[in-house]
This record gives C-alpha cells, structure tokens and sequence, in this order.
C-alpha cells in the first residue's frame, strides 16, 4: 500500500460534513469554525448558493483549457472589479496563492527587466520557487529556491525602504497584514512610503492579499485601508471558499501579450463559478461590513476578558498574543470546547473565520477562551505555590 508522504502533523479528527461555521466528524460531533481551514472558508461552509452553481456548473461543463472562450472568467474579472474598487485593473486566474505571487513576480520582472526583490522580516508568500524564496523562514526554503535576488528589510520600517529599494528593484512585494508572521498590520505610513518609493525607483509594488484580503479585513484589500494603490494584488484563499483558484489583479500600466503568462487549469469553468458565488454572496450579504461588524465584537470581548500580551488585527483576522505558550490553549479549544482555531507562531492564537460568521459563535469562543485562561490562570497559581 502506498503511504502518503508525511509532512502534515494530524489531528485525530474527520470533518465529514459543514455548513456555515460549522464542522462535524465522523461520529457526529459537532466544532465551530474559527479558523476556515487557514482563513479559506469566506462565506460559510456549503453554502446554498454555492453548491447550487457549482453543481449547476458541474452538469454542464467542468472544463475546458485557456484556448476557448470560458465567459465566467469576464464574470469574475467584471464582478471583483466592481466589489474590490478596481474596475481598470485586468485579471490573471490560476489555481493557488503560491502561483499568484509567482506570477506577480515574474510579470513584474518582464515588465521592468530587473532582478531583485524586496521582501520584510516574517513574511510567507507561499512555497513555489520564487514565493518561497521571498518568504523569511529559512526552514521551507530548499537550497534550489535559494538565489541572491531577495533581500529582507525589517517589516514595518519606512525608514530603511528608503535605501533598501534602489533603482536595480525588481518588485516589492508585502502583505497587507503579515498572517503567518503574526497578524502583523502594515502601517499606513510605511505602506504610503513603499508607495512612494517605488513611483521613485520604478520598482512593482505587489500588495500580497493572499491571506489578509478577499473581504477578510473589512476591506476587500487590507491596504485599501492606507488609501495606496497597488501594482499587482494578488490573491487565493477566500476566492473560491474552499474551490482552489487564485489570480493577480493587474494595474493598466501593465501591457499583456499572448503567452507571457499561462497555466492549464487556472481560470476553469468551475473554478470561476465558485469564485462569482463567493462573490455574489459577499456583495447580496454585505459580508465586508459583516467581518467589520463581528471583527469589533471579537476584539472587545477578547478585550474584557483580557490576559493576553498584544490584540492585533483588523476586521475577522485577529491575533491574541499571550505571554506563554499557546499550543495547550488551542488543543483545549479543539478538543474540550469542539473549537477550530489557529496559531502563528508559538504564542499567538490566530482567527480567520468565515465572513459570516454571527455573534452566537462569537459568544460561544469568548465563552470558551474565558474559561481556558481561568484555568490556565489557576494552574499556573498552583504550580507557583506547589514551587
Ligand atoms: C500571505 C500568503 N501568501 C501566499 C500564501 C500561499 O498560498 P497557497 O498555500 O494557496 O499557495 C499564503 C498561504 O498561507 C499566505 O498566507
């Protein structure tokens, strides 16, 4: 028998059916979603107007390649243009966040004939060869992803960008908020200041919304929020609310021509209609001003019940930062209040919920946090005075 290649650690759990932010196993156990399978699920497991079109879709046509006309995809450019504010950008569709920032880098690298990228301490831009070359973790990085075109500045300094990115810059490229690195947000005046320099040095300023945009902050674009305008965003996760799609929104400055970019399944028939669902949904529900609205219920509840080092975060996109480690804290949320949520790094609890996620389930994790850190409260009075 074949094994599978071992390189994800397993909870001992088997989702075999959702709906909204909600999972159960295979024994009928029910958990909350906090965490939409790394801030995948935008708007709400099988929702209804979701499986309708896909399974519409999938009766009539699934796929056919890039060298016919599919209309859903000027559906999708047409309709992300609308609800993200950016109706004169043009749209590239492929299949993954790794290969949108792979694409963002290489038609930057086209368009300017340079070579050298700059990227930010904690940064993760996904584990294709020059996304992950652009990702500050040296332990995903393989020797062969290795290249001298990559420098890392410190994330958040507008100071050091002002030497750091030359006329020889290629592309920067950031995220929005730093989701793997922390739920680190970008500050107006140093997402303003890479702005600036980049107009100046003629370098492609790349706003990676992977995993902050797509609604996730209250904004569909998490830098929408310092008033910048970027040169290519790119984007996956939330897209296709679990169906895998990506893509780049590309500025008007950026000329296409035949085959400069391409890829077999990006941009298929039912990677399109769940990507227009999604976002028919997020407009019909106003699930932006949802993740506003639930993002400030959050944060205040977290807020009262306190114990934490640092809250940081914008709209349903939230870090607790706890001065211990968090990793007991979350298997308790797993496995005693049947509760998914994530973790950056070792002490940072990480939320990424569905957008339409309500105050019911906000109240239940508040709930529940609360009564975890009572306990950790009280274990760590005991261990101090057993000491
Ligand atoms: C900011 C960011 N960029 C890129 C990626 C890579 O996306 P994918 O796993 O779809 O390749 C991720 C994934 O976590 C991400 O968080």
């Amino acid at each position: 028998m074949a094994e599978l290649f071992n390189v994800y650690p397993l909870y001992d759990i088997e989702p075999t059916r959702a709906q909204g932010s909600y999972l159960w196993d295979v024994d009928g156990t029910r958990y909350l979603d906090l965490y939409g399978g790394h801030a995948v699920i935008s708007v709400g497991h099988t929702h209804p107007r979701y499986v309708t079109a896909l399974t519409d879709q999938l009766n009539k046509i699934s796929f056919y390649s890039n060298s016919v006309k599919i209309p859903q995809q000027q559906e999708l450019a047409d309709k992300l243009g609308a609800l993200s504010d950016h109706p004169d950008y043009s749209l590239f569709l492929c299949n993954s966040g790794a290969e949108a920032n792979e694409n963002a880098l290489k038609l930057a690298s086209f368009h300017n004939g340079r070579t050298q990228v700059v990227a930010f301490t904690k940064s993760f831009h996904g584990r294709t060869a020059g996304a992950v070359a652009a990702t500050d973790n040296a332990s995903i990085v393989a020797p062969i992803n290795y290249n001298k075109h990559v420098s890392f500045l410190p994330f958040n300094d507008a100071t050091s960008v002002l030497t750091g990115i030359t006329t020889e810059t290629c592309a920067v490229i950031v995220e929005g908020i730093q989701g793997v690195g922390g739920i680190q947000v970008a500050t107006d005046d140093f997402l303003q200041t890479l702005r600036r320099r980049c107009d100046e040095t003629g370098a492609v300023l790349i706003l990676d919304g992977v995993q902050c945009g797509y609604g996730r902050s209250g904004k569909f674009f998490s830098h929408q929020f310092s008033g910048i305008e970027a040169d290519i965003i790119s984007m996956a996760k939330g897209m296709g609310n679990g169906f895998p799609i990506g893509g780049i929104l590309i500025s008007p400055k950026f000329k296409a021509s035949y085959g400069l970019l391409g890829t077999t399944f990006g941009g298929n028939h039912l990677a399109c209609t769940a990507g227009i669902a999604v976002l028919d949904i997020m407009k019909d529900e106003g699930l932006l001003e949802n993740a506003t609205r639930m993002g400030n219920y959050f944060m205040d509840g977290i807020r009262q019940i306190g114990g934490y080092k640092d809250l940081r975060g914008r709209g349903l996109m939230i870090g607790i930062e706890y001065d211990f480690p968090v990793d007991a804290l979350r298997k308790t949320l797993l496995f005693e209040h049947k509760q998914f949520t994530g973790v950056a790094g070792k002490t940072i609890i990480r939320l990424l919920p569905s957008l339409a996620i309500g105050v019911d389930e906000a109240d239940q994790f508040l709930e529940a946090l609360r009564m975890c850190l009572n306990t950790e409260q009280t274990e760590v009075a005991t261990e101090n005075t057993v000491k």
